[in-house]
């Protein structure tokens, strides 16, 4: 984010049709995964559609200090020379992961089974969201942490010389957290067991795997899955191939279902069944989808979507999908209020610690724009007003990405103009989403700092 240029508000205006065809960027969970596991390898890795969001360039920086070369070609491939298992550099500098809670979990679980300091920092969003949930895992391997308190960045960590494998149940449906240990695991000997109550999306293992590493995953009868990793195990650097990401799909995906005669085509998007929840809550609520050139590439699913202008009606999101679909639930919340009838949305808990108290940010945006809502600890209900969307005010993002993105999308088929009060963010995740909107037929102006 450009801190230099102080908020950038942006507005979105209603928009008469949306039509075309677009290719979002590439997936952001893969993006830092290609890179760090490019780093643990031997070789050079070559990665295709990385997401060149602030947040992964940060995960590439970050990569450098190990050790790692990383250069990108004028084709956009992305060519990491690795340093291998058990060869990581000891970071000379602090290592400021921006926006990313992904990149910092991620890159803690990497470096804590060194025999070295890191220290971490982030953005006002990151320093304020919860560590201690990767911090636990890694301090039972044998890393020792200094943090300020609550386990808030900045936080340094210095790994043991002989980590300890161990069995680790996650607390919370978190695939940072999984990851986080995973990856400590690689460098760990022994076997290390995460067990997961809840699954969450499963590219860490999908790529550990793919990188050569021995990695088990059994699903157990009651839907647990219990994750085995072997460590000391030798990566070899390979071809990675990154489809475009099903949380940034979702913003023209709801913009061309909430929007008048429109018409949307999203290529590549990538379906692996941990992240395709709202695709299955929207076709629910009534969406016109359609679902074209289903394949498998790299190891994921794939393939294209139609969206088109719907009448949606309200229903209640099944609470165990919250998982597959934890970070559209700001895009949905913006659908519901188009939708005829409530949208009840229960087993939110989680989104109180994404880049903001996401439920206290969606409540905050849907209020000041006219839709009535109510909510509780974990859970909100929407209900829509069809074709009667006031509009007409202004959202705090709170430095959140998808909350300014889906609230512009709002803007697209509300009454009024909605206006949020800073855009620059969107750069973490999707620096092409106004020009791909705009593409599409959507109309957004930039307002000076004081509007
Ligand atoms: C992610 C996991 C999720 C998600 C985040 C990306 C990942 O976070 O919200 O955007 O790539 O592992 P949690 O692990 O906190 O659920």
């Amino acid at each position: 984010m450009d801190a230099s240029s102080g908020p950038q508000p942006l507005r979105s205006h209603h928009t008469k049709t949306l039509s075309g065809t677009v290719r979002v960027p590439g997936d952001k969970s893969m993006s830092h995964r290609a890179l760090i596991l490019g780093t643990l390898a031997r070789g050079t890795t070559r990665i295709f559609g990385l997401l060149e969001g602030e947040d992964v360039l940060a995960t590439a920086d970050a990569m450098r200090q190990y050790g790692a070369k990383i250069a990108r070609d004028e084709d956009g491939t992305w060519h990491v020379d690795g340093v291998g298992v058990g060869a990581l550099l000891e970071p000379s500098e602090v290592i400021d992961c921006g926006n990313a809670g992904t990149g910092v979990r991620l890159i803690m679980g990497m470096a804590a089974t060194y025999p070295f300091a890191s220290t971490f920092t982030g953005d006002g969003s990151l320093r304020k969201r919860p560590m201690k949930r990767v911090l636990d895992p890694l301090e039972e391997m044998g890393a020792q942490v200094l943090a300020r308190d609550g386990g808030l960045l900045p936080l340094t960590i210095r790994g043991n010389d002989t980590p300890l494998p161990v069995t680790y149940t996650v607390p919370m449906p978190s695939a940072q957290v999984k990851s986080a240990v995973l990856l400590a695991a690689l460098s760990t000997q022994g076997t290390t067991t995460v067990i997961e109550p809840i699954p969450t999306r499963d590219h860490s293992e999908r790529m550990i795997k793919g990188f050569g590493g021995d990695l088990t995953v059994v699903e157990n009868e009651d839907g647990s899955r219990t994750i085995t990793v072997e460590g000391g195990k030798v990566l070899q650097a390979q071809d990675v191939t990154i489809p475009a990401d099903p949380s940034s799909a979702a913003f023209p995906l709801v913009a061309a279902l909430i929007a008048p005669n429109a018409e949307v085509v999203i290529k590549d998007v990538m379906l692996n069944p941990t992240r395709t929840g709202l695709i299955a809550t929207l076709q629910e609520m009534g969406a016109d989808l359609t679902i074209t050139n289903r394949r498998t590439e790299g190891g994921e699913e794939l393939a294209d979507i139609t969206a088109r202008s719907s009448q949606l009606k309200g229903i209640t999101v099944p609470a165990e999908r919250a998982p597959s679909m934890i970070d559209e639930y700001p895009v949905l919340a913006v659908a519901a209020s188009f939708a005829e009838g409530e949208t009840h949305m229960p087993g939110l808990h989680e989104l109180r610690v994404k880049e903001s108290d996401r439920l206290a940010a969606v409540v905050d945006g849907l209020t000041t724009n006219g839709v009535h809502s109510e909510n509780g600890e974990d859970w909100l209900t929407v209900t829509g007003t069809p074709g009667a969307v006031p509009g007409g005010g202004t959202v705090i993002t709170h430095l959140d990405h998808r909350i300014a993105m889906a609230f512009l999308v709002m803007g697209l088929a509300s009454q009024q103009p909605v206006t949020v009060d800073d855009g620059r963010v969107i750069a973490t995740s999707f620096p092409a989403f106004g020009g791909l909107m705009s593409g599409l037929g959507a109309s957004f102006t930039r307002l000076s700092n004081h509007a």
